[in-house]
């Protein structure tokens, strides 16, 4: 069956001294109460090595929050998903909505992220969502489904390494959150996506994630939906006990 699972989405926050130290604290905390489902960090590219150094195995997994769409070479500036591999961590996440927006990021880049990402063996937390227009006007379950099937040329046994995060653009650091029903109805459509392409079986497996000003107040309703299979968080993975209070929702 999928995972349950809260990742963090730290973006362009924390010097890495200060990373470190938080990557250290959500260590200690959750080597002393296991959690009751997986953690992983996905922090900028220049804290990765640091904090892989400080984070036990089995507790949590890292992840990068980006990877270049080319494998190597003349890029300069750009990061590859075998040098994101080969400082420790385990995940990417791609496609966050901030990077489609500010980036340009679109579907065909994404599945060449994606495509390198799972060469490099990294699981990829590929993001998707509307904004809020979309929202109103009522083509958000139309958006959402080319988002997904931006990665339809994949090969089922590669699909099926994917975590998906439904980030609703609107609710990201806005403190206005889906409604759980919101949630678990796009969790549903995403599902039912990926089952008529893909079968029954592979999406039934495939974790989904909700991200949006989830908190550890909120966290609890939404997680308690049948299709909504954890978190993807940015402001509240910044303090290790408001992490570990969305962490503990699956208590
Ligand atoms: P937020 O961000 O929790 O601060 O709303 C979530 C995200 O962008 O991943």
């Amino acid at each position: 069956m999928r995972k349950n699972i809260v990742a963090g989405n730290w973006k362009m926050n924390t010097t890495l001294e200060e990373g470190v130290e938080l990557a250290n604290e959500i260590n200690g905390l959750l080597k002393g109460k296991k959690a009751n489902c997986d953690v992983v960090i996905c922090v900028p590219f220049t804290h990765l090595v640091a904090v892989k150094g400080v984070i036990d195995e089995g507790v949590m997994g890292l992840g990068a929050e980006n990877c270049s769409e080319h494998e190597k070479g003349a890029y300069t500036g750009e990061v590859s998903a075998a040098m994101v591999k080969s400082t420790g961590a385990d995940h990417v996440i791609l496609g966050h909505s901030e990077r489609r927006q500010y980036f340009g990021e679109n579907n065909e880049q994404l599945l060449a992220k994606t495509k390198l990402a799972l060469a490099n063996g990294l699981t990829p937390i590929f993001c998707v969502g509307e904004v809020l227009e979309e929202r109103e006007n009522g083509s958000f379950n139309e958006v959402v489904k080319g988002q997904v099937e931006a990665l339809f040329s994949l090969e089922p046994a590669d699909f099926a390494k994917i975590i998906i995060a439904y980030e609703p653009v609107w609710a990201i650091g806005t403190g206005k959150t889906a409604t759980a029903e919101q949630a678990q109805d796009m969790h549903a459509h995403i599902r039912s996506v990926i089952a008529e392409k893909y079968g029954k079986e592979l999406a039934d497996n495939t974790s989904i994630l909700y991200g949006g000003s989830c908190k550890p107040t909120n966290a609890k309703e939404l997680f308690a939906k049948p299709d909504v299979d954890g978190g993807l968080i940015g402001g509240a993975a910044l303090k290790a006990d408001s992490f570990m209070g969305i962490i503990e929702a699956f208590d």
